[in-house]
């Protein structure tokens, strides 16, 4: 373990967010977020429209991450970046400017899986969250991914249940569209929901062959049934149902999400328990899991909000922890849309 103090900026631009930050060893000094409000207006992603705005965000972003932290580049130990998964066009820009960088200050490349990095927020060290013993156990849900993982150390990850079709962050996004709310859906759902009655509808929550695999996409189409059906008895019911709708929706999210992490728990023995990604800053999910630990004497682990949804700290602590392996990436290292966890 070097006792040195190691600066490393990160990078973030898998998705719609362009993230940049500065980490001194596993503390974050800054951590800079630029998100792309251009999507709302599409009702979701629209890859083209990301990559041109993390092209415009990217320098800026760096720059305000830097002043922020009152870090000069020359003073960078290494440049950590989103190798994948994640959109192929957003991805290249961070690659391309992380690389273009690394190799105009002579330091060290570091590629980083978003997924991992997720995971991995938990490791920072921060005053408002601590640090999960190993082996844990993580539910990473986000607008693109919905898994159980078992962590033994920080390189050995391996899925033990995933979505067989939509993520939870979509199930949350497309119920909100078919209610006409605009994207993303899910934070809004989450909002009106704390207004609503949970048991005022019930959803049929699909069933998978693996039951720690989750499926959410027949759940969307239950919903759009139902609100298809009701709409046409009262063309007001969503507007005049709001609440209870949303409260109803991400109930049956809450049960579909914690029946197969009781089962996690079951099947390994594992009693850690922490959230990761975008969709792990919803109250209701936060609240669930926290209550488990009076109810099943689970030790829980929620990351702090801005840790939760993209940003580059998370890349950045990952990148710390493969600074101290000495596991760096080559010049010629290419962004991948499809990167496994499994290791
Ligand atoms: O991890 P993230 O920022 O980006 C991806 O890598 O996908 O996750 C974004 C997702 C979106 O689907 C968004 O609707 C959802 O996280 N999300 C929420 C909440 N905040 C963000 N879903 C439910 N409740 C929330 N409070
Ligand atoms: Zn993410």
């Amino acid at each position: 373990m070097p006792t040195k103090s190691i600066y490393i900026l990160a990078i973030e631009s898998s998705c719609d967010d362009t993230s940049a930050a500065i980490l001194l060893n596993n503390k974050v000094l800054s951590n800079v977020v630029a998100n792309q409000k251009i999507h709302a207006a599409y009702g979701g992603v629209v890859p083209e429209l990301a990559s041109r705005a993390h092209q415009q965000n990217i320098v800026p972003v760096v720059q305000q991450a830097l002043a922020q932290a009152g870090v000069d580049k020359s003073q960078l130990h290494a440049i950590a970046f989103t190798k994948g998964p994640g959109l192929m066009g957003s991805l290249l820009v961070g690659t391309s400017f992380a690389k273009s960088l690394a190799i105009a200050l002579q330091i060290p490349l570091i590629g980083v899986n978003h997924m991992q990095a997720h995971v991995m927020a938990h490791f920072i060290n921060d005053a408002d969250q601590h640090m999960p013993e190993f082996p844990f156990l993580c539910l990473t849900i986000s607008g693109g991914h919905t898994q159980i993982l078992k962590i033994t150390n920080p390189q050995s990850f391996k899925i033990i249940g995933e979505t067989i079709d939509d993520a939870v962050g979509e199930a949350f996004d497309k119920s909100a569209k078919l209610m006409g709310l605009p994207y993303p859906g899910g934070p809004l759902i989450d909002k009106y929901a704390k207004l609503g009655n949970k048991h005022a509808f019930t959803f049929t929550a699909p069933k998978t062959e693996n039951p720690l695999n989750f499926s959410f996409s027949g759940l969307k189409t239950a919903i759009l049934y139902f609100l298809q059906k009701e709409q046409k008895k009262n063309p007001n019911f969503i507007e005049q149902n709001r609440n209870d709708i949303c409260a109803s929706i991400q109930h049956t999210i809450v049960q579909i999400l914690f029946k197969r992490l009781e089962l996690a728990v079951k099947k390994t023995g594992i009693k850690r328990m922490a959230i990761a990604g975008g969709v792990s800053a919803n109250s209701a999910i936060r609240a669930t899991l926290k209550n488990y630990e009076n109810t099943l004497g689970w030790q829980t682990y929620i990351p702090k909000f801005e840790y939760t949804t993209d940003n580059a700290a998370m890349i950045g602590i990952v990148g710390y922890y493969k600074f101290l392996n000495q596991e760096f990436d080559l010049e010629n290292t290419i962004a991948t849309s499809r990167l496994d966890i499994n290791m």
